[in-house]
């Protein structure tokens, strides 16, 4: 259903990988909301070419770009105000990746190197791009940007390993650059704490089948899926949110305020 919510807008959309990726749902629905927009992704990412799908049902461009490349995110910024025609009104950072995770390292044996890296692509490349395009001026103003997490930033999920310390950077970085940024150009910068969620990137964490059951258990609406995350973005990108900034939002169903359900009790009493 299209409101043309997001029409006249121009945007980056970082992550879209393949078709369940949650950033290709927003893709999407920013699309079919009337906003256009540049697609990027890892060089590397690219090399499995779904992306071009994405890009010709959406007629974006694609502009590749390593997220932790201070470069590659200039030229991402200029082409992409280039072929969009002026500056920017939003943004969504939709990566993640730890190599401890990929490489099965528990939390208490990291290799830390992998652990840099990894903070490097999930958290501070984050900052790597407010910043650039706090510095070139980018954004329009009451611009918006968007970052996914996840609940294992304030809660312990063993296995999540240390993607719930790259979480909680990620976070703490909309809030400390979401002052900054709304005090230059009443830019607002928001993370979006997702439910688990079957795409790549998800499915790389052990017992994540199991997982997402749970979840699914303990949330009262059961776990929103990667098209309503979409959905909740494009309210961000749009005009109706202008006033929320700085926060860590949770699209969860209600997990995160759940302390235990009568499905998961019932489990017990077997
Ligand atoms: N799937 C879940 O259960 C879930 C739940 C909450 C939050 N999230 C978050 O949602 C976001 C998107 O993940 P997803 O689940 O759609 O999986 P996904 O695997 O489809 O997306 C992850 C993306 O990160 C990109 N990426 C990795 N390294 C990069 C780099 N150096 N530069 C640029 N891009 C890079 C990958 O190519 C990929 O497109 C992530 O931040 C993830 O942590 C996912």
């Amino acid at each position: 259903m299209s409101n043309g919510l997001l029409e006249g807008k121009k945007g980056i959309i970082f992550g879209a990988l393949n078709e369940q990726s949650i950033a290709w749902k927003v893709a999407e629905q920013a699309h079919a909301q009337g906003a256009k927009f540049t697609l990027t992704n890892a060089p590397i990412a690219m090399r499995m070419g779904e992306l071009n799908k994405l890009a010709e049902d959406t007629g974006s461009e694609i502009i590749p770009a390593d997220a932790t490349n201070l470069e590659d995110l200039q030229n991402l910024f200029e082409k992409s105000m280039e072929v969009l025609g002026g500056k920017i009104d939003f943004v969504l950072h939709s990566i993640g990746m730890s190599v401890n995770v990929r490489k099965g390292k528990h939390y208490t044996d990291e290799n830390y190197d992998w652990t840099l890296k990894g903070l490097d692509v999930s958290a501070l490349s984050f900052h790597k791009v407010l910043q650039t395009a706090y510095k070139m001026d980018a954004i329009n103003d009451w611009g918006s940007v968007v970052a996914l997490s996840y609940i294992a930033a304030q809660r312990v999920f063993p296995d999540y390993n240390d993607m719930a310390d790259n979480k909680s950077y990620l976070e703490s970085i909309a809030r400390s650059f979401g002052y900054h940024y709304g005090v230059k150009a009443n830019v607002r910068v928001n993370t979006i704490s997702q439910s688990p969620t079957m795409t790549t990137a998800g499915s790389g964490v052990k017992g994540f089948n199991e997982f997402i059951n749970y979840s699914e258990k303990m949330s009262p609406l059961g776990n929103a899926s990667a098209l309503d995350c979409a959905n909740y973005c494009v309210t961000l990108f749009s005009d109706l949110t202008k006033y929320v900034t700085m926060q860590n939002l949770y699209h969860d169903g209600g997990f995160s305020n759940t302390g235990v359900s009568q499905e998961v009790i019932e489990k017990f009493a077997e």
